[in-house]
């Protein structure tokens, strides 16, 4: 059985997520490949038999433009799959909806996972000195008893799901909650407007080198670096991950940023998943 851990992950947190999946499946006997979804065309996804796809959350929802890959998904026949997020507070109805959505493309959804890790988007406005940004760099996140008794009781359910998906005929994603359907929509809404506002004030500050990092690692291609002027396109993801990961922290979104946390990720040495044919390394922070 090819099981495909296909993630999205900004900051790290999904793929940390996903290596401890992989680590704990491969231990149970299973061929696993974690990829990210960047590496990964929706039609080489149809040929695993199983699928375990993670995200972060974005506004109780998954991101955007990962719906229209899970569109492009088309399986050639019924088959399993797990589903998890990542979040920093809250993720709403997101994993049942995701699982749902899921079901409707022909999975058979025998496993379901939250996960709670550093918020990235309140952290880009967080000092470095507070509270909260000394205590993401001091957890060991592979330490955590929280996330180790999630991937368990994940990988549990695949393990046991992986043999008995071609008879089950539904999977058992989480009930939606009644609160989350009067909060969602506003909460949406909100999001959308925050979005627009925002992904419209990226800019590099004075302090940028021009190593073009930010050009390489944007995952949808919105960045232009010519020496050391950067320009921000019309198509961002909002995923933050140009934010974070720019060496001199020159990345900024309003006056708010500045000065602020960055987010490496939960072992401090995210990097994200190289793009097919650079070659990069990937160090993986399993
Ligand atoms: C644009 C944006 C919106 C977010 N919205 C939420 C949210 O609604 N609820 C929540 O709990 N966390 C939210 N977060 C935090 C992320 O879900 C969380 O940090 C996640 O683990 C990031 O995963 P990654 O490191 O794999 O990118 C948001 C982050 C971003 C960048
Ligand atoms: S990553 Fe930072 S320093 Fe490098 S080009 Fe982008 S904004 Fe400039
Ligand atoms: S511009 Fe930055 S936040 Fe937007 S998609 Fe690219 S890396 Fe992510």
């Amino acid at each position: 059985m090819k099981i495909l851990i296909l993630y999205f992950s900004g900051t790290g947190n999904t793929k940390f997520i996903a290596n401890k999946i992989a680590t704990k499946l491969e231990r149970k006997g299973h061929h696993v490949t974690p990829a990210s979804v960047e590496n990964v065309e929706p039609e080489e996804a149809s040929s695993y038999d199983f699928l375990v796809f993670g995200y972060p959350i974005y506004g109780y929802d998954m991101p955007k433009f990962l719906k229209g890959y899970l569109e492009r998904l088309s399986l050639p026949s019924s088959r399993g799959g797990a589903v998890y997020d990542t979040m920093g507070y809250d993720g709403g109805n997101s994993l049942r909806v995701t699982a749902e959505k899921l079901i409707e493309k022909g999975f058979v959804v025998v496993g379901t996972a939250e996960f709670k890790m550093p918020g990235n988007d309140g952290l880009a406005i967080t000092d470095w000195k507070s509270k909260t940004a000394q205590q993401v760099l001091s957890t060991d996140y592979g330490r955590s008893q929280e996330i180790r008794e999630g991937v368990e009781r994940l990988v549990d359910q695949i393990d046991a799901g992986v043999d008995r998906v071609i008879k089950q005929s539904e999977g058992n994603p989480p009930k939606r909650k009644f609160i989350y359907r009067l909060l969602t929509p506003a909460t949406k809404l909100l999001f959308d407007i925050f979005e627009r506002v925002f992904t419209g004030k990226f800019r590099a500050d004075e302090s940028c080198i021009g190593c073009g990092l930010c050009e390489r690692i944007c995952p949808a291609d919105n960045i232009v670096v010519h020496g050391t002027e950067v320009e921000f396109g019309d198509d961002c993801y909002f995923c933050l991950r140009c934010l974070h990961q720019c060496p001199v922290e020159a990345i900024q979104i309003t006056r708010f940023t500045e000065g602020k946390f960055r987010y490496r990720g939960p072992t401090g040495n995210y990097v994200p998943a190289p793009l097919v044919g650079e070659g990069r390394e990937d160090s993986g922070s399993a």
